[in-house]
C-alpha cells in the first residue's frame, strides 16, 4: 500500500491520485490509464491547476496510522480480498479516502437485503421466500441442539405451491449464476433442494415468459442500458441493440438503478430487470463489482470506461466527501406517501440525483471533460487498444482461439467507434442536441 502524503503539491500543480484496486482485471484498467494520460488534464482550481495520476494499489502490510496517497480508489476486490477491503476501510475512516463502492455496504448487503429493501420501497421484485438449508456444517457444535429445539419441519411442496411454478432457486447471497436453477414443478423443487447442501437458498417466482432482459449499469449518476440474452454463450450475452426501450422505459430503468445504487451507497453496480406485460421486474441488483471486461461487454466496453473516467475524475477533482452512512430514511419517507409507482420511483431517483450531485457533475463534464469523447474515440482505434483487447483475450481463451476472439471483440469495439463517430457528428451539427435530450426526458418524467 502506498505510503506518501495525501495530495502532493508542487508549485501551482495539485496532483490527485486515483488508485486502482484490481484482481484479474486487465483491459479496463489499461484503457483507463492510457486514456487518463491522453486526456492530459489540467483543471483550474483557484490559482492552481489539478492534474491526475492513476496507479495500482498493492497488497502488503500496512500500519493503520500510515497515511494513504490516494484521493479516490476504484475498488474491484472488496468482495473477496480481505486485506484490501480492510485497508480501504481504514483509509476511508482515517484518511478521508473516497472509494467506489462503499466497502461496509458491499460486505453486509447480499441479494436478500436488496430484495427486502426494494420490496419495501414498492419496486416489483418477484415474490421471494427464504428456506433453511438442507444441511449444516458438521463443525457447528450447537447446531443439533438449536435445530432440535427450534427448527420447524416444513413441507417444501407447500412452499412451492404458495409461490407457484416456474420459480428459481438461488443462493440468498449468490453471484455469477452459481447454484441457480430454474424449477418447473414440485419434483424438481425437491430434487434441487436435496442437492443444495449447506447453502441458504431463496425461492423466487420466475418472471416468465419475459420479452426483454436489460442490464442497467450505473456509474455515479450515469446509467448505461444493455440488452442481455442469458441463454447466449458468455461472450455474446450482452447484445448490440438499439432502441429496445422507449423513453419512458429508459427513465424507469434508470430511476430504478439510481434508486438502488443511492440506497446502498454503490456507485458502480449492474441492475438486472426482466420485462413482462410491460412491467420491469428487478431480479438481481446486488452486483457491486460488475463485469468490466471487454470480453463480455465488447460494444459496451468503451461506454463503461468513459463513464468510469468521468465519475472518478469528478470525485477526485472536487474532493467530494464519501457519505458516512447510508441514511435510508428519506427513501422510507417517500415510500410512506403511497404515491403511484411512477411518481414514487421518480421521487426516489430525486434523492439519488441529489446524493450523486448529478447537476454539478454534468456541469463539470461540460466544462472540463468536453474533449473526452474525441480522445476515447481515437484511443479505441489505436494498435495499443487492440493490444489491450488481446491481452484480455489471451488471459481467458485457449491459444488457438486468441486471434479469432481478439478480432471479434476488437471488431465490435470498432463498430462502437462507427456509431460513436456518427453520434458525435450529429451532436456537432446540433450542438444543443444534448440539451434537447434532457428536456425530452424531463417531459416524459412529468407525464
Ligand atoms: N425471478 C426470475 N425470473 C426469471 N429468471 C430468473 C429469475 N431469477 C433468476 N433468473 C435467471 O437466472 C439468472 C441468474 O440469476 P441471478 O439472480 O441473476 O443470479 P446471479 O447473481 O448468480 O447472477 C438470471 O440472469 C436469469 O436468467
Ligand atoms: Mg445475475
Amino acid at each position: 500500500m502506498a505510503k506518501s502524503s495525501g495530495v502532493s503539491s508542487s508549485g501551482n500543480t495539485i496532483t490527485r491520485q486515483i488508485g486502482l484496486s484490481l484482481g484479474a482485471d486487465i483491459c479496463w484498467a489499461a484503457a483507463y490509464e492510457d486514456i487518463l494520460k491522453r486526456l492530459d488534464l489540467a483543471i483550474p482550481h483557484g490559482k492552481d491547476e489539478i492534474r491526475f495520476e492513476a496507479s495500482r494499489v498493492t497488497i502488503e502490510p500496512f500500519d493503520l496510522k500510515q497515511p494513504v496517497r490516494y484521493d479516490v480508489v476504484i475498488d474491484r476486490l472488496t468482495h473477496w480480498m480481505h486485506t484490501s477491503r480492510e485497508w480501504i476501510k481504514k483509509a476511508v475512516v482515517m484518511d478521508g479516502l473516497y472509494v467506489l463502492n462503499n466497502p461496509w455496504s458491499l460486505q453486509s448487503m447480499e441479494k436478500h437485503t436488496t430484495y427486502a429493501a426494494m420490496m419495501k420501497l414498492g419496486l416489483p421484485v418477484p415474490d421471494t421466500w427464504m428456506i433453511p438449508p438442507k444441511q449444516y456444517a458438521p463443525d457447528l457444535a450447537d447446531a443439533p441442539a438449536t435445530l432440535g429445539r427450534y427448527a420447524r419441519l416444513f413441507d417444501l411442496g407447500k412452499v412451492g405451491a404458495e409461490i407457484g411454478y416456474p420459480m428459481f432457486m438461488k443462493p440468498y447471497d449468490g453471484g455469477a449464476w452459481v447454484g441457480v436453477s430454474r424449477i418447473d414443478n414440485e419434483a424438481a423443487l425437491r430434487a434441487a433442494y436435496e442437492k443444495s447442501g449447506q447453502r441458504v437458498m431463496h425461492l423466487q417466482k420466475a418472471v416468465s415468459p419475459f420479452d426483454l432482459f436489460v442490464r442497467a449499469i450505473g456509474i455515479g449518476p450515469q446509467v448505461h442500458l444493455a440488452k442481455y440474452n442469458p441463454d447466449a454463450p458468455l461472450h455474446a450475452r450482452y447484445e448490440v441493440a438499439f432502441n429496445f426501450v422507449d423513453g419512458e422505459e429508459y427513465q424507469i430503468l434508470s430511476d430504478m438503478c439510481l434508486t438502488i445504487n443511492a440506497f446502498f451507497g454503490w456507485e458502480f453496480n449492474s441492475c438486472e430487470s426482466l420485462r413482462k406485460d410491460g412491467v420491469f421486474y428487478p431480479i438481481d441488483f446486488a452486483n457491486a463489482c460488475p463485469d468490466f471486461q471487454v470480453t463480455s461487454l465488447h460494444y459496451h466496453f468503451p461506454f463503461m470506461v468513459k463513464n468510469m473516467l468521468r465519475w472518478s475524475i469528478y470525485c477526485a477533482a472536487t474532493k467530494r466527501p464519501m457519505r458516512q452512512n447510508l441514511d435510508w430514511q428519506p427513501f422510507f419517507d417517500i415510500a410512506k406517501k403511497e404515491l403511484p409507482y411512477r411518481e414514487r420511483l421518480h421521487a426516489y431517483a430525486g434523492v439519488a440525483h441529489e446524493r450523486m450531485e448529478t447537476k454539478r457533475f454534468e456541469e463539470f463534464c461540460q466544462q472540463h471533460l468536453s474533449h473526452l469523447d474525441d480522445v476515447v474515440l481515437d484511443y479505441f482505434g489505436t494498435p495499443r487498444a487492440k493490444e489491450v483487447v488481446e491481452q484480455k483475450v489471451r488471459a481467458l481463451f485457449p491459444a488457438h482461439e486468441v486471434e479469432k476472439f481478439t478480432e471479434h471483440f476488437y471488431g465490435l469495439v470498432q463498430f462502437w467507434r462507427k456509431t460513436e463517430a456518427e453520434r458525435l457528428a450529429a451532436k456537432r451539427v446540433k450542438p444543443d442536441a444534448r440539451q434537447q435530450e434532457t428536456t425530452k426526458i424531463k417531459l416524459v418524467r412529468k407525464s
